[in-house]
Parts: C-alpha cells; sequence; structure tokens
C-alpha cells in the first residue's frame, strides 16, 4: 500500500512534553481500546508507585522524541491480517523509515495484544519490539505476547515494569507529568468480560428467505436493567460454551474419561466441564500446535513449525480442529491434566450490534451468521454462532458484556453526512447507527451500500431499509447482489459507479464507514476509494492514497473488519 511518509521534519528543538531522565513514556497502539486500557493502568499503577509517568498515544506522538526517552514501553495490538491499529500506522512506518533515529541508551519493553488463532499473531509489537532493539534501544524486560485473554498476562508485565523501571529517586519527590485521556464511562456495576451479564433470549429468526445457502440470525436480547450501555459501532461480547458433540469427538480421541477431575480456569472441575465451558477446542493455535508437537514427538508435526512452512501449516489447520491434531498425532499415556494444560481459555466472541441503546435500552439486537459446515470426514459448528442459535434455551440465559469499539463511532455533528458500507452481517452497526440517527432526529444525509448472494433470499432487514428511505432518513440506497446475474456484482463496483456522487459527498465532509470482511472486502473498497478519489479529484495515487490517510486521522474514514 502507498501510505505516507510521516511527516517528521528534522529540526532538533526538544519537545516539551518529553520527559526528564526519569520520565517513563507509555506509548500505546490501540485500535478497539484495549490497548489504550492497559496503558492507562500502567500509568495509573506507576504513578501510585511515585513513578514519573507519560501516557501517549502512538497518533499523537512526535516519534522524533524516542531519542529523548530513557524508559519506554509499548502497548500495541495486532489487528486483520498483522495490521497495526490505524492510529499506530504512522508510527509503525517511521520506524522503519530512513528518519528512525539511533536509540542508545533507551531502556524499553513491548507488550504485545492479539489473538493466536491468527496467523500473524501479535506481528505489530514483534515487529515494533525488533526494531527498538536495532535501533540500539536496550530491551529491559522481554517482550509478553498477550491472548485475547489478556489480563493476566498484562498485570504481570505491568508489575515487571514497575519493578524495573522503578524511578531511582524517593517516591515522594516525585511529580507525574500526564495526560489523562477520557475512557469510557461506565457504570461501576456494568457487565465486564470478567463479570457479564445473564442475557435471555427474546428473538431468534433466520434473515434469508428459503432456499438460500446462508443461515444468518437475527437475534434479540433481554437488556432490561441489565447495566448493559453501549453507544452505535460497540460489539457485543458473548461468552459461549463448545458444541457438545465437539467435545464428545475430542474425549474420543483423547480416549480419556470426561469424569476425570482436572484443575480447570478457576478450581477442580471434570474434564468433560472444562472442555465444554472453559478452553477453545475448536480451532488450532499455533501456540497449542507448538506445546503438543512437543509431547507427540512427531517429525511431521515439528517440520509444519518450521517458519518455512507458514503456508503448509495455515493450509494444515484451516478446517480442522484439536480433535483431528489428536486422531492424528496420537499422544500415547496422555493425562487429562497435561490437555488440559496446553489449552487457551475459551475466548469470548464480538459481534456488532445492530441496534442503538438510545432508540430501545431494553433490546440488544445481533446480526449473527451461523457457522455450520463440513470437513475432513465431519460435520463443525462455529462456537458462539451456535451458541446463540442453537443452545440458548427458554429459561436459559447467555453471558455477554459490552466490548466498547472508540474506532467506530457516529461524528458528534448530527449534520455530517454518512457513506456506510456494510455488506453482508457487515451492515449491523449501520442499522444501529440509522436507529440512533432516527432517534435524535439527526438531519445529516445518510448513504447506504448493502451487498449479498441475492436479492431474493438475502436483503437482510429489507423492511427497516426501505421504510427509512421513504421516510427520508436515508438519502440513498446502493445494494450489489452478487449472484442475481452472471457476473458478480460487489459493493465497490456500486461505490466506483456512483464515483462523482461520492467524491462530491467526501468533499462535503461526509464520513465514510466500512464493516465486514477484512480479507478481500475492505481491501477492495480501499482500493475503489483510492480509484475514485483519483480520477475524480484529478490527483495521483499517491496524493489520493494521503487524502484518504487524512479522513482516517481526522476520524472520518472508520472500519470495523474482520
Ligand atoms: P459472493 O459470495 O457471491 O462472492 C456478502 O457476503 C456479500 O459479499 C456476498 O454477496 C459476497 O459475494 C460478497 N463478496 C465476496 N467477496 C467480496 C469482495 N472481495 N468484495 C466485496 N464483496 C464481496
Amino acid at each position: 500500500a502507498a501510505l505516507a511518509e510521516p511527516g517528521a521534519v528534522a529540526d532538533a528543538a526538544p519537545a516539551a512534553a518529553a520527559g526528564s531522565s526519569q520520565t517513563l513514556t507509555i506509548l500505546y497502539g490501540s485500535q478497539t481500546g484495549n490497548a489504550e486500557g492497559v496503558a492507562g493502568s500502567l500509568r495509573d499503577a506507576a504513578q501510585a508507585g511515585g513513578i514519573t509517568a507519560r501516557l501517549a498515544d502512538m497518533a499523537d506522538y512526535k516519534p522524533k522524541d524516542l531519542k529523548q526517552e530513557s524508559n519506554l514501553v509499548v502497548v500495541v495490538s495486532t489487528h486483520g491480517e498483522g495490521e497495526p491499529p490505524d492510529d499506530a500506522e504512522d508510527f509503525y512506518e517511521f520506524l522503519h523509515g530512513k528518519k528512525a533515529p539511533k536509540l542508545d541508551g533507551v531502556r524499553f519493553s513491548v507488550l504485545a495484544l492479539g489473538d493466536s488463532s491468527y496467523e500473524h499473531f501479535c506481528e505489530t509489537g514483534r515487529v515494533i519490539d525488533e526494531r527498538l532493539a536495532e535501533l540500539g534501544g536496550t530491551r529491559v524486560i522481554d517482550r509478553v505476547d498477550c491472548d485475547v485473554d489478556y489480563d493476566d498476562a498484562a498485570e504481570a508485565w505491568t508489575a515487571d515494569v514497575l519493578a524495573k523501571f522503578a524511578a531511582p529517586e524517593p517516591a515522594g519527590d516525585a511529580h507525574p507529568t500526564v495526560t489523562s485521556l477520557p475512557t469510557a464511562a461506565r457504570t461501576p456495576q456494568a457487565p465486564t468480560r470478567k463479570n457479564p451479564h445473564g442475557a435471555a433470549i427474546l428473538a431468534n429468526t433466520v434473515l434469508n428467505g428459503r432456499g438460500s445457502d446462508k443461515e444468518v440470525r437475527h437475534i434479540e436480547l433481554d437488556t432490561e436493567d441489565s447495566g448493559l450501555i453501549w453507544t452505535p459501532g460497540d460489539s457485543l461480547g458473548v461468552v459461549p460454551s463448545n458444541p457438545p458433540a465437539a467435545v464428545d469427538a475430542l474425549l474420543a480421541a483423547l480416549q480419556l474419561d470426561g469424569d476425570a477431575r482436572v484443575t480447570g480456569v478457576d478450581g477442580e472441575v471434570s474434564l468433560a466441564h472444562a472442555l465444554r465451558h472453559q478452553y477453545e477446542i475448536t480451532t488450532l493455535t499455533r501456540p497449542f500446535v507448538t506445546q503438543y508437537a512437543q509431547l507427540a514427538e512427531s517429525g511431521d508435526l515439528q517440520n509444519l513449525l518450521g517458519d518455512d512452512q507458514r503456508d503448509a501449516f495455515a493450509d494444515y489447520v484451516y478446517g480442522r480442529d484439536l480433535t483431528d491434531l489428536v486422531r492424528e498425532y496420537p499422544v500415547p499415556g496422555l493425562s487429562a491434566s497435561d490437555f488440559v494444560r496446553l489449552l487457551r481459555k475459551l475466548p469470548p466472541r464480538l459481534y456488532s450490534i445492530a441496534s442503538s441503546h438510545a432508540a430501545n435500552p431494553d433490546e440488544l439486537h445481533l446480526t449473527v451468521a451461523a457457522v455450520r459446515y463440513h470437513s475432513h470426514g465431519r460435520d463443525r459448528l462455529g462456537v458462539a454462532s451456535t451458541h446463540l442459535a442453537d443452545r440458548v434455551g427458554e429459561d436459559d440465559t447467555v453471558p455477554v458484556y459490552i466490548d466498547a469499539n472508540k474506532s467506530f463511532k457516529l461524528p458528534a455533528d448530527n449534520d455530517t453526512p454518512l457513506i456506510m458500507i456494510g455488506p453482508g452481517t457487515g451492515v449491523a452497526p449501520f442499522r444501529a447507527f440509522l436507529q440512533e440517527r432516527e432517534e435524535q432526529g439527526a438531519g445529516g444525509d445518510n448513504w447506504l451500500f448493502f451487498g449479498a448472494p441475492h436479492f431474493r433470499t438475502d436483503f437482510y432487514y429489507q423492511t427497516d431499509w426501505l421504510r427509512w428511505r421513504r421516510d427520508g432518513l436515508l438519502s440513498r440506497l446502493d445494494v450489489a447482489f452478487s449472484r442475481d446475474q452472471a457476473d458478480k456484482v460487489y459493493v465497490q463496483h456500486r461505490l466506483r459507479e456512483q464515483a462523482r456522487d461520492v467524491y462530491g459527498w467526501l468533499e462535503n465532509g461526509a464520513n465514510v464507514y466500512v464493516c465486514g470482511d477484512a480479507d478481500r472486502m475492505a481491501r477492495d473498497v480501499h482500493d475503489a476509494l483510492g480509484d475514485i478519489i483519483a480520477e475524480q479529484g484529478g490527483m495521483s495515487a499517491d496524493a489520493a492514497a494521503d487524502y484518504l490517510k487524512r479522513l482516517q486521522k481526522e476520524k472520518r474514514y472508520q472500519r470495523d473488519v474482520y
């Protein structure tokens, strides 16, 4: 991608904010707010411990100040295909560029957030850590790579930082110089990942018409008196359990008794309970396979983990789960406890919320694609999607909490026009956006691009869009039904067809939102926007890329892609 070189100029004036030799600079790069939260807690703990700390967002940090740091810690997350948070892109590129300074005398440590089920697990943190060392910095604490369930690892790293970066002067002399950042205000009793709310399901219907090969569900959860508060763009964290059939298959492959006692997440439980409710069993992550391979003593499996075998590894884990691995590479005599010790905690799954709290605080709507497929000889079920679709009974509840997303937010100004691009289940947050704007009587124009296979069976929430189109809330609606004609038509084709108006809206101050598939759709839409800007604005490709970059910096181009 042709991204702009960050505008670092070579003057040597010390920045006012750069710290004294004792200051601990806590630099974070955050997409949804998790890294920001960890960095903020570290700042608070440092202050309480008498360490002068400065909290800085990579978005605002002047990278040339790096060389003036003495104590630097970095908290950064990784997204999609190994990408840094949008706000961290410039800093990330600067570190690789010719202007990156020598960092002799800079002591540093990196905490990386990520998800080990992705190929490029914690890539951003790994690269920054390597680069800081290459530039001459001294790594005081080894990098810690955190999985989805990052709290414990982050806490341990924080304690380590406080110990190793402690200021030599007495605590009483410290004058903390800190910038406070607004954190999402939540009432203290608001449900959290560790303390979720059990929500009943009020509605669970299939949005597709008969004959569709998709199963996308509209699910309504009861949020009355739940303490759950969200704003459009936020996600719902769903704490699921594994499909019973997947647990049974794994127990059979392991030849272990489900009643065996093991140490689970918080105390002793049966193996069956641990596999059903506490640990991930349907995703083969690299850390898991690495540890398992040591027990399996298989040359084939070891080879698959080689650095030159990344593609072969990705091919192997695709469509397979732990049961397949255990069947193929059995470990004779493996005990229930030893096996459980290798597993990662069952991570919550995040779904974009499809309704507005302002419009209706008592219900929360989700748009959930139920994942069911057949591979390598067995039927497979998506964990959280089929938990919601199939496994929450009449008198049951599902544990949920709000996972705020600071990088996918409506503009403060109700008159700002919106261009929303959301094919498939990516349309969910835009239903919340429009409900919110309707509730607030917001005057800004709204333009939605939606895409799906067939008009007849896959036009999710058609009646909502058409009502809003009639009412005038939705000024424009463009749809791309990909399989209703010989050639595929996607949302980006519709964007290109409307190039002149899309550019006109941008020039008029419109915000652009993209939600859905990260791999292909978001990339193709990004390219289409670049081409539209170049062509309509009479600009070079580089200038168009700068234009998009500027929109991103001004929070006028926001993406929630996965
Ligand atoms: P397809 O499955 O017919 O190829 C929602 O899933 C819609 O997104 C579907 O119509 C799907 O089309 C379409 N889609 C697939 N790949 C896409 C891409 N690269 N860009 C945009 N839309 C895409």
